[in-house]
């Protein structure tokens, strides 16, 4: 179905009563410009019936390629802090607030570049639709575009960070940082720090969900 680059932003009505059947209608999203450039609508992938869910903020180059969330460098670093932590990824919902990847074509190259306001508000069409038949217990803010996609407010990440925030369509936001901030992390030491901190977060997640 071809929907008006106007269409109304998130927030909608269920619209359908799977997730199959919303991925089938987001394949075609043309809510915003951004499909123009990418390959394809990255949806999110994972059980309807998962308790924790994900959310990034946009596919970068292999999503967009492979059509699949956090499979590149960000997603390899996730998976490995998500097993650091104890968290299977396979019981747990995985999706973006953004669905297109958003970029900047110099030469070969395609360089990531942030979703802005605007494109997160209107493509919390679909993560409202992913939330409202998932259910989780948890949504698990990845970075600034995920926390606003999911409370409606733009928070500093690190303010907020390992807090439990109301969100929209998930009723518990909790807030940590995007893997890919601790790929530009530029010295050792401090990478280590980080990634102790991240995979933290994660155990934070894990004992909360064991605790509900
Ligand atoms: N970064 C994201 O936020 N999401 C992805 O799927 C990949 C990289």
């Amino acid at each position: 179905m071809m929907r008006p680059h106007k269409a109304p932003v998130g927030r909608p009505g269920l619209q359908a009563t799977t997730l199959d059947a919303v991925r089938q209608d987001a394949a075609h999203c043309t809510r915003c410009p951004l499909y123009k450039d990418a390959t394809q609508t990255v949806f999110g992938e994972g059980r309807q019936g998962a308790r924790l869910v994900f959310v990034g903020e946009q596919p970068g180059d292999s999503e967009d390629l492979a059509g699949k969330p956090f499979i590149g460098p960000a997603g390899q670093l996730l998976n490995r802090a998500l097993q650091e932590a104890g968290i299977a990824r396979a019981d747990a919902y995985v999706t973006n607030a953004v669905k297109h990847f958003k970029f900047l074509q110099r030469g070969k190259k395609r360089i990531h570049q942030k979703p802005n306001a605007g494109e997160i508000d209107i493509c919390r069409w679909w993560l409202d639709q992913e939330l409202a038949l998932v259910k989780p217990h948890l949504a698990v803010a990845l970075g600034a575009t995920a926390v606003r996609s999911l409370t409606g407010k733009s928070l500093p990440v690190m303010a907020s960070r390992g807090k439990v925030l109301p969100g929209l369509a998930a009723k518990r936001v909790f807030v940590t940082v995007h893997p890919s901030f601790l790929l530009r992390v530029p010295d050792e030491a401090t990478r280590m720090r980080e990634w102790t901190a991240f995979v933290g977060d994660l155990r934070k997640v894990r004992e909360l969900m064991e605790a509900a």
